[in-house]
């Protein structure tokens, strides 16, 4: 079983409700063993179908282990007992917080699942899933590359912001504040339509769209009428993470599909292939789409999204593969962002013109971090040459925001056409990261990671530059001076110092 984090999907398959808790008396309840199946009945999908889940547990004194299988995704877990009252944690998720809390009361488990009501049952023989017939991968070979993403995207996603509650009318605006904000005019082309856009398939095995998007084809023409491009989302598996069907045995047509409706970027992301086919059979499944994609004729981004499993790096560019995730999802977080940066620096040798590394899109101006911090996101995605794809909402979003996302400075670090991938120099408190750019000179950002601001010193040394003619900071936007090689400037706490700095 595929052991991952599940976050966003699973607050979201959350947050519509698994069904009501049964309000049992705690006075009648008696210590019960966990250990057995239990079935959760899930939220009814926006396309009508019903989400479920079947979770195995194993309870040993205060100690549990387990696995949860949903529809979309599958996790172990581990978490501890006292009385009637459990938690739950994923086994290898870097997250403090347990995500579920609950009671074991007159044989039904009734808690909270990321603050909402969830309740299971034990499982019967009905509640099993169905099983799919196994369809085997493709031999594998090397898929020519597509010509496009010749520097990392730029764009706008759904996800981490709106999740399920995305729609045509959403996109529509986001695409004209992309105009109105100046946001495609810095660069950020693409507008991506994340899960829960999709309907049934229907007798042709045709997948269609549910009621949230009436008609793709005319939505993707009025996105191209502004300039702008459109991507989508689907799995390798018979689900999406969030319970949608998805492209399992149906790769080429789905395919044509996308490109008849005139999508340009595809987010294919694992998902439930894992309860079919093993981490070692990635690169085949991934190439498996990347031949569809190339075959409908059309330049289509392929956004491969599988958390960083399998060494990805190594062979992303050879399934056609124009990014992939290095990391589980980011969440709105200092400590999460930081922890999805840090894990993608080992990648670094292997991101290049047409194939990044890709550390999930950007939190900046969601609401839970600094505007120091959000700099810091903006600053260390840009120095990594990863994807920029906003995460907000840009309709609304505030002076602060827009200044972050819109620094032509620093987006054009990210820009650069030489495709380097920075990495750390320096560690402790104050951790510098160093980029070299096409015409010679260097980028550094130097990261505070301490509680109070901090004095930070660049040499030239540092930068492997001899002298220095010019450096400017690309947050004040103002020219700076090297004196005897070396200039210093104050950081905030979880802020960055970043200068552009050439010889020339
Ligand atoms: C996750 C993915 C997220 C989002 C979500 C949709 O697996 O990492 O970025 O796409 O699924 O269900």
């Amino acid at each position: 079983m595929i052991e991952r984090r599940k976050w966003k999907a699973a607050r979201a398959v959350a947050a519509l409700g698994f069904i009501t808790a049964l309000l049992l008396s705690v006075s009648t309840a008696r210590a019960q063993s966990l250990t057995g199946r239990w079935a959760v009945n899930g939220r009814t999908l926006e396309n009508g179908e019903q989400d479920k889940a079947i979770v195995d547990l194993k309870q040993d004194g205060s100690r549990l282990t387990g696995t949860i299988q949903s529809l979309g995704w599958s996790t172990s877990v581990k978490g501890t007992v006292e009385g009637t009252h459990f938690e739950l944690f994923g086994s290898d998720w870097n997250d403090k917080k347990p995500f579920f809390v609950g009671d074991l009361l007159n044989g039904e488990i009734q808690g909270m699942q990321w603050g909402n009501k969830i309740s299971a049952r034990p499982t019967t023989a009905a509640d099993d899933f169905p099983k799919l017939p196994y369809i085997d991968p493709p031999a594998l070979r090397k898929i020519s590359y597509n010509g496009l993403a010749k520097t990392p995207p730029m764009g706008w996603n759904s996800w981490n912001l709106f999740a399920e509650k995305v729609d045509d009318q959403t996109v529509r605006t986001m695409a004209d504040a992309m105009i109105s904000s100046g946001m495609r005019d810095a660069g950020y082309i693409y507008v991506n339509i994340d899960d829960t856009w999709e309907g049934t398939r229907d007798a042709q095995g045709n997948l269609g769209t549910n009621h949230k998007f009436p008609d793709m084809k005319a939505l993707a023409d009025y996105v191209h009428s502004k300039g702008l491009k459109i991507g989508i989302y689907s799995s390798p598996g018979p689900r999406t993470c969030g319970a949608y069907p998805a492209s399992y045995g149906h790769e080429e047509q789905d395919a044509k599909m996308f490109a008849a409706w005139g999508i340009d970027y595809l987010k294919y992301d694992w998902c439930s292939a894992g309860s079919i086919y093993k981490n070692e059979q990635l690169q085949p499944i991934y190439q498996r789409m990347g031949d569809a994609l190339q075959s409908t004729g059309r330049p289509i981004v392929y956004s491969l999204c599988e958390y960083g499993m399998g060494n990805v790096e190594k062979w992303g560019a050879d399934v056609g593969g124009n990014l992939w995730r290095t990391t589980d999802d980011i969440r709105d977080e200092w400590d999460s962002m930081m922890f999805n940066i840090h894990k993608q620096v080992p990648t670094a040798p292997f991101a290049g013109p047409g194939h990044w590394n890709d550390p999930d899109m950007l939190e900046i101006g969601n609401g839970h971090m600094t505007d120091d911090e959000y700099r810091t996101h903006m600053g260390l995605w840009a120095l990594t040459a990863s994807p920029l794809l906003a995460g907000n909402d840009i309709r609304t979003m505030s002076d602060v925001t827009k200044s972050i996302l819109l620094n032509k400075d620093v987006i054009a670090i990210d820009q650069d056409s030489l495709g380097k991938q920075a990495s750390p120099v320096k560690s402790g408190d104050l951790e510098t990261w160093i980029k070299p750019l096409a015409d010679g000179s260097v980028a550094v950002g130097v990261v505070n990671l301490s509680a109070s601001p901090a004095s930070a010193t660049v040499s030239a040394k540092d930068l492997g530059l001899s002298k220095v003619k010019k450096a400017r900071d690309l947050w004040s936007h103002q020219d700076v001076q090297f004196k005897n090689g070396a200039y210093s400037g104050t950081v905030p706490s979880h802020g960055i110092l970043m200068l552009r700095v050439s010889a020339r």
